[in-house]
């Protein structure tokens, strides 16, 4: 007994050193035999009231499971949690030396969500109609081409690194000419693949935000294995690029300034429990900015599971966990701007980003490719690939994405 409770510290403090983090998943494997359940060093909440401790091996087989949830280790010590009752003690003394000599100080967990006046009509349909006509979807093929061509975007390994670092290139060189637009690299403890932020100042600092993440995974070993991400969140990293470009078109005319500033997220570590989008938007919290509307868009491609089904190309609007009054507004959007209706669906607690502006009080929603039980099937895999999207679709998500930026970047007294 002594014998493995020794290894298991030594495994823990092996494998959770970042240099080591490299270590293939066999190993991982191997030192787990030894270790029970092991580090269980990440604080995760699965649902509303739900939290767990888990270890990195834990984490994959929920994910594997479709067992969602917010890593929430950098925002909420474990201490911390122990004290609000949130999970019991962990029974390791070696977890306890390691984990308890965190701050003392308690956080607010309960944030709660404002309720603004979204428009109620659109107002802008010929200026946002104009702007379609400059999609071009040979340019989001060869976007989409080039960023699935990395091995992986997995946010640990090099390659994930290296996809965020061409993203940022791209959206740098796309905003070169105007000075009063930003692009910030959003730097996370614990990996390199940093978050990308575009921020177009409005007259007012409140925020509306339209996101994708753009980290990949390969659940079977995602720090060995190829994981192009075509859809899962390739499309919706395009998506949100495509709409960028548009927006800027009109703004560079000088047809278009925006009310509320506009900000457009490229979140680092979805996969790994929404790590990049909780770092960011919990910074938003604690510096005060208001977002009044975020928009997450994370697979917007994938269009055969309806067909096979004989169910006409759709949205799918996920209406559990979202914020009810922007799926209204959300809806009105559809309506006058898409030629493809929203179906209804739900996703369980913290399926992606939008869970993270919730969780720090700032009203989302999510839309995604269609409903639930018909979307792609092949992500998390290599065969997430671009023969894969239907290109149409996507136009589809690029159309919706901005009308919403431009007619709620534009809406006033919403508060
Ligand atoms: C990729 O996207 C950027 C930004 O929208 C754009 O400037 C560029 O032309 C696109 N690449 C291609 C090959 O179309
Ligand atoms: C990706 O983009 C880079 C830089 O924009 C370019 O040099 C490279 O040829 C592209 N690769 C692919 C596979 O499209
Ligand atoms: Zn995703």
């Amino acid at each position: 007994m002594r014998f493995i409770t020794l290894l298991s510290v030594f495994a823990c403090v092996v494998i959770s050193f970042p240099l080591f983090d490299i270590v293939p998943e066999w190993s991982v494997n191997t030192f787990s035999l030894f270790r029970g359940n092991g580090c269980q060093d990440r604080l995760l909440k699965l649902g509303p009231d739900e939290y767990r401790l888990a270890s990195e091996k834990e984490k994959l087989a929920l994910k594997k499971a479709n067992k969602r949830f917010i890593d929430m280790t950098e925002q909420i010590p474990i201490e911390v949690a122990v004290e609000q009752g949130l999970i019991v003690k962990p029974t390791h003394s070696f977890l306890q030396k390691l984990f308890f000599i965190g701050s003392k100080q308690i956080k607010t967990l309960e944030k709660p969500i404002p309720v603004y006046n979204y428009p109620k009509k659109t107002k802008y349909n010929s200026e946002v109609k104009s702007l379609y006509d400059l999609i071009n979807i040979d340019g989001v093929y060869e976007n989409l081409s080039n960023f699935t061509s990395f091995y992986t975007r997995y946010y640990k390994t090099e390659s994930g690194a290296e996809s965020a670092t061409w993203l940022y290139d791209q959206i740098s060189e796309l905003i070169a000419s105007f000075k009063d637009i930003s692009i910030k690299k959003v730097h996370h403890k614990g990996w390199n693949q940093f978050s990308i932020i575009v921020s177009i100042p409005g007259e007012v600092k409140d925020k509306v935000v339209v996101a994708a993440h753009q980290d990949s995974a390969n659940l079977i070993l995602p720090n060995l294995m190829r994981a192009p991400g075509a859809d899962d969140d390739g499309s919706g990293t395009v998506t949100t690029l495509e709409s960028l470009r548009l927006i800027l078109e009109a703004y560079g005319k000088g047809t278009y300034k925006p009310y509320n500033t506009l900000e457009f997220h490229w979140y680092s570590a979805e996969e790994g429990g929404l790590l990049g989008s909780i770092d960011v938007f919990s910074r938003y919290y604690k510096a005060n900015e208001v977002v009044v509307g975020m928009l997450q868009q994370d697979m917007t491609g994938y269009t055969q599971g309806s067909i096979d089904a004989g169910v006409e190309p759709h949205f799918g609007l996920i209406e559990d966990y979202t914020s009810i009054e922007l799926n209204n507004f959300l809806k009105l959007i559809i309506k006058t701007y898409n030629s493809i209706p929203y179906h209804s669906s739900e996703c369980g607690y913290a399926c992606s980003d939008h869970a993270s502006a919730l969780e720090n009080g700032y009203p989302s929603s999510f839309l995604i490719e269609s409903e639930m039980k018909y979307s792609n099937k092949y992500i998390h895999s290599v065969m997430d690939t671009i023969d894969r999207i239907d290109f149409d679709h996507v136009k589809e998500h690029v159309k919706l994405t901005v009308a919403f930026a431009y007619e709620l970047s534009l809406a006033k007294k919403l508060h």
